[in-house]
């Protein structure tokens, strides 16, 4: 080799070399300064909200309302997973990281999709019957190298953000309670400590919400949302006030109120704001008998985020008995309200009033109905409290209530557009049939229980339908000044997902027809929309590398929308989740859907008499009806479209356990096969009765 040559090479090498240097360089790693300063790197989608207010808005706007019909699909990698993906991903320099139903992350370069590591925590299967509503994750946090993240059976669990090898795991849950809890949320991680609550309420599981310092994992302080037994614990002075509002023994009841999403932090002010649970048993009659508020369920209280100790609260719902937690997503702004620049937390709970509160104070400023709403007729703004329906507090005889236990809103996050000035999220209208069960017994440790009828009478609930308004189910855009709708996009199916703004005026939102869809944020006039064959219920995130603004949707139909869903078919859906990532111009192709069981099959004949078909039919409302939908229609699976080998494989299935790993636990633990061959002729009943309506569904 001639010696210029060689230079050159040389040359060329330390070129190489440098480059590389650069792009492994470690980056400024994600810390609290960072985070509060997002908007100094719009590219960049640092935590679950993207900013501690969580507006889940995008500064970036080289997609706009002109070019966005020239978004495509730029790469997807398939999860792998069946049932809800609620997780938007986090991009930290070029890395996206996606959490998946089992707590399944994966990061990924974000321009490829390449996997660059994978982690499973292993949750035991137990899990899919212990949660509630669906195996759902709802997200990550980035803190100094790290990535956190919570798993169904309570762990709180720090990977190393570039190996994907754990550094600490902590178990957030008490050891030796009786309760049935599980943990669902997205970690958050504010001055330095990561922010956990749970779920359980379903099961009257007592909620609470720990603090633990993010490098080591140790516990920093706690808050109770039901005040633990006073005759045993030396109370807080928050504590103290909370257990006045409470009756009889409710420490031996549990209370629900488990606060397993929102979280959020305004560095400022130093608080923590954190959205807690229904109350459970959901009839208060059985856990605080003679009524009372029962705080701190169904509130957003205020932290103080150096000690958990309580700052205020506001109770959305006192003495809830409606399942209306207040866990929904909170999100925080400063806007002008009667000529005063107002810093406050926005909130649109289960219960159907949209909130606008003083954060600093806890001062309700404005409540207005964002969906239709029986149980108050509105909210009093001299006292804060519901004006209610005195008929809501229901007796032994059955009524119909709005919203139902699924809520106007649940845990889909909202979007906010600073320059629309408008609030995005999914409204579903609905209606639960509600009424005091005289023979009810809460058993600590069991699983769901409600003290309410509910969906155990099928005839009163079909009557009730009959008479009820039709469902309706809209993405709505709602001016938090005003306390006002400004438009609305109507959908003809329950289930449409989380939502994204960004500054090209445009707004992102799954739907449950399985399309990604793009609507200008001022007007929602519709400006793109793909197939993605998946619903995307999880809301997309948007970042920008090399110049080029993505937008990525982790994608998987399920949760507990999906497991409530009534009278929708299936959609034609992919049968595994997928991380979608979209660009103008992006040409990648999904593979064409492969359905299991295309083809609608006749039933076997009906066996057995009316007495067992009855018997099957309260069973399977006790035991089957939470995941597989009221009245055996829609649900997470539609059992009246089970194939002929289904058929045949259902004591396996139902008692064998022969599906686990997909979510379809054994029910061994609590059916004889003599009972699970009842609710199987209770379903054949059910397929001959919609046989018409199946064969002409889609
Ligand atoms: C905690 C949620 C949950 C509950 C409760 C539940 N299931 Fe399931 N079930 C599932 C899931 C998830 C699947 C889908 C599994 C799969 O993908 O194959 C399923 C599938 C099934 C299937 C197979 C259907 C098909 O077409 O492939 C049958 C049969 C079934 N369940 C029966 C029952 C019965 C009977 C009960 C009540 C005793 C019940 N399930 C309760 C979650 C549940």
């Amino acid at each position: 080799m001639g010696r210029l040559l060689k230079c050159a090479a040389v040359l060329a090498g330390i070129a190489i070399f440098a480059s590389l240097a650069q792009a492994a360089a470690p980056p400024r790693p994600v810390d609290g300064a960072r985070i509060a300063n997002a908007d100094s790197e719009p590219g960049q989608w640092l935590s679950i909200g993207r900013t501690y207010d969580e507006q889940r808005h995008s500064p970036l706007k080289q997609i706009t309302t002109a070019n966005v019909k020239n978004l495509g699909l730029a790469w997807y990698a398939d999860l792998g997973s069946v049932r809800g993906v609620e997780a938007s991903p986090l991009m930290v320099d070029g890395v996206l990281y996606v959490t998946q139903p089992w707590n399944i992350t994966t990061a990924y370069d974000a321009r490829t999709g390449k996997v660059l590591w994978k982690y499973d925590p292993k949750v035991p299967v137990k899990y899919a019957r212990i949660a509630c509503c669906d195996i759902d994750a709802r997200g990550l946090a980035a803190w100094k190298g790290k990535i956190i993240q919570a798993t169904l059976d309570g762990r709180l669990i720090a990977l190393n953000a570039r190996t994907g090898k754990v550094i600490w795991s902590v178990q957030t849950l008490d050891e030796g309670t009786p309760w049935a809890y599980t943990v669902t949320g997205s970690p958050r991680v504010f001055d330095g400590k990561v922010l956990i609550g749970n779920a359980g309420a379903e099961a009257a599981a007592p909620g609470y919400l720990t603090a633990y310092d993010a490098e080591t994992g140790k516990k920093a302080w706690r808050f109770h949302v039901v005040p633990p037994n006073p005759n045993t614990t030396k109370l807080t002075k928050a504590e103290e006030m909370a257990a006045k509002t409470w009756k009889g023994e409710w420490w031996k009841i549990g209370g629900g109120g488990t606060p397993w999403d929102s979280i959020v932090y305004d560095p400022v002010a130093k608080l923590v704001y954190v959205g807690t649970g229904n109350g459970g048993p959901y009839n208060q009659v059985f856990r605080s008998p003679g009524g009372g508020d029962n705080l701190f369920l169904a509130s957003v209280v205020a932290l103080k985020v150096e000690n958990g100790d309580y700052v205020w609260h506001y109770q959305e719902t006192p003495g809830d008995q409606w399942d209306y937690t207040s866990t929904q997503p909170i999100m925080l702004a400063d806007l002008q309200i009667g000529g005063r620049l107002r810093k406050v937390a926005m909130h649109a709970p289960k219960n159907g009033f949209f909130y606008v509160i003083d954060r600093l104070t806890g001062e309700l400023i404005s409540a207005e109905k964002y969906a239709p709403v029986t149980w108050a007729e509105r909210i009093d703004l001299k006292t804060g409290r519901p004006v209610e329906n005195p008929i809501s507090r229901y007796g032994t005889t059955p009524i119909s209530i709005s919203p139902g236990r699924g809520g106007a809103h649940n845990w889909h996050p909202m979007a906010y557009n600073p320059a629309a000035g408008l609030v995005y999220f999914p409204v579903t209208f609905s209606a639960d049939i509600y009424a005091y069960d005289p023979n009810f017994k809460q058993v600590p440790g069991g699983i769901i229980q409600t003290g309410s009828h509910q969906s155990n009478m099928p005839e009163v609930r079909a009557q009730l339908r009959a008479v009820m308004p039709k469902p309706q189910n809209y993405l709505v855009a709602w001016d938090p000044v005003k306390q006002k709708e400004a438009w609305r996009v109507n959908y003809q199916r329950n289930g449409s997902g989380g939502l994204l703004s960004t500054a090209g005026n445009l707004v992102f939102q799954g739907t449950a027809d399985t399309t990604l869809a793009a609507y200008r944020a001022d007007t929602g006039a519709k400006v793109w929309e793909m197939p993605v064959q998946q619903v995307p219920i999880a809301a997309p995130i948007s970042y920008m590398l090399d110049g080029v603004q993505y937008i990525a949707v982790a994608a998987g139909y399920g949760g507990g929308r999906a497991e409530m869903a009534y009278n929708t078919v299936e959609p034609d859906v992919a049968e595994y989740g997928r991380l979608l990532v979209f660009k103008l111009g992006g040409k990648a192709v999904l593979p064409k859907v492969t359905i299991a069981n295309p083809t609608l099959e006749p039933p076997p004949r009906l066996t057995g008499s009316v007495d067992d078909v009855l018997v099957g039919g309260e069973l399977y409302a006790k035991t089957c009806s939470g995941c597989h939908g009221d009245e055996a229609r829609g649900g997470l699976k539609d059992l009246r479209r089970m194939s002929a080998q289904t058929h045949k494989d259902f004591q396996n299935i139902v008692i064998g356990g022969a599906r686990k790993e997909r979510g379809m636990l054994s029910f061994a633990d609590v059916l004889t096969p003599a009972q699970a061959e009842n609710i199987h002729r209770f379903l054949i009943k059910r397929i001959n009765d919609d046989w018409i309506e199946l064969k002409n569904a889609k």
